[in-house]
């Protein structure tokens, strides 16, 4: 892409039809720079194509003739949700349009969608939640569920003051990302993008000292959790804990053990580890291990209504959307994320009234075949 970046546009065009199409216009709508963050995955980038992959490997099998009268609605955590999609925690959405986090909450609110709010956010806990407030406190509906997604900071008290702010500000469950403690150096931020909710707090160090011991045994390491932390955590809150990032049965089964209330099987979109599998290859292996004692949400790839189908047949309560976020929110601002939630509603509710299934609940592995 050459030429100056496209400002992001008032009117949806009636082109953007899918989640592909917005991410086609979005690399106009974004710097260089921002677009290769927000595509790039860890690596040679095996994971992160693997995660498309998957999905395309799976066909779906309808049955005909079935009664389709149904709803997309799904509980999660004592809560209705429209449907079995959030938004998945991204840092600096300000990167991708200057409203950030303001668009993307508002869009959610309209939408009736959950957001997991990150802890690198561009714009204060305080602010985006009070912005669904704003909006909810105009309707008559109860806003949508605003999970506040928490890095582990170098301090515990800065932890701590985190998990207080999101408390006090009526985040309704604490998403725990493990897999990204050690992750490469991200992008370095334009003038007026900055992890708000962090500021006056030490941020954690992203690169070794020259000649110095490369990681192991250096402050580097601080920020990996570990369980004595998911303990701590257990203790420090009585909100429900999500655990995002475990990949392996037995540590699924030892989060269930040790008091989390739910998970996000995650890969984090490709980013972190190149060559670990795709959410959709262990979640069937997570699911066996933990044996329908807490929900399982997946994130990765999920780009259509057909996608979460796939991700709900192999045991997903909901799933999570990341970049498509991003490519929304370039595009279009606020109304662009609607927008996206919007399609990725409406080929939910086609693709379950096509297969026959027309309740989240009905919808088993029986229904898809290996392509
Ligand atoms: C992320 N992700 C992420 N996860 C998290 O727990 N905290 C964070 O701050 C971020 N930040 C972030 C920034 C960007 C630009 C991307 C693309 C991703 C991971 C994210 O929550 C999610 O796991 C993946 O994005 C899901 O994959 P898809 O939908 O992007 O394929």
């Amino acid at each position: 892409m050459t030429g100056p970046k496209l400002a992001p546009l008032h009117t949806i065009p009636p082109d953007l039809c899918t989640l592909d199409d917005y991410a086609d216009r979005a690399q106009a709508h974004m710097d260089p720079a921002v677009w290769r963050h927000v595509q790039e995955g860890a690596g040679r980038e095996i994971t992160l194509r693997r995660n498309r992959e998957v999905f395309d490997s799976i066909g779906l099998l309808p049955r005909g003739l079935a009664d389709v009268s149904g709803s997309t609605r799904i509980e999660l955590l004592g809560r209705t949700h429209a449907a079995p999609i959030m938004l998945a925690p991204l840092a600096y959405q300000r990167l991708a349009h200057s409203d950030g986090e303001l668009a993307v909450v508002r869009a959610a609110t309209a939408m009736d969608t959950g957001m997991v709010l990150s802890t690198l956010s561009s714009v204060t806990l305080e602010d985006v939640a009070a912005a669904a407030q704003a909006l909810t406190a105009q309707g008559e509906q109860a806003g949508p569920s605003l999970w506040f997604q928490l890095y582990q900071q170098p301090q515990r008290e800065n932890t701590l003051a985190l998990v207080r702010r999101a408390e006090a500000a009526g985040y309704e469950a604490i998403v725990l990302t493990i897999d990204a403690g050690l992750k490469p150096a991200g992008i370095s931020l334009p003038d007026g993008v900055a992890a708000a909710n962090l500021a006056g707090m030490p941020r954690p160090r992203h690169t070794a000292t020259p000649g110095g011991r490369i990681l192991m045994g250096t402050s580097l390491t601080n920020g990996v959790p570990g369980w004595p932390d998911l303990a701590w955590l257990r203790a420090a809150t009585t909100l429900p804990i999500i655990v995002k990032g475990l990949l392996l049965g037995e540590d699924a089964a030892r989060a269930v053990d040790e008091g989390v209330d739910a998970l996000i099987v995650s890969n984090h979109g490709g980013r972190v580890l190149d060559g670990v599998p795709s959410a959709m290859e262990v979640l069937p292996a997570i699911a066996e291990a933990t044996g329908n004692r807490i929900p399982l949400l997946l994130d990765g790839g999920v780009r259509s209504g057909t996608d979460v189908i796939k991700a709900l047949a192999l045991g997903a309560r909901a799933v999570l959307i990341g970049r498509p976020q991003m490519h929304a929110l370039a595009v279009a601002g606020m109304p662009g994320v609607a927008h996206m939630l919007h399609i990725l509603r409406t080929e939910l509710e086609a693709a379950m009234v096509q297969l026959g299934c027309p309740q989240p609940g009905m919808i088993g592995p029986e229904r898809l075949i290996s392509f």
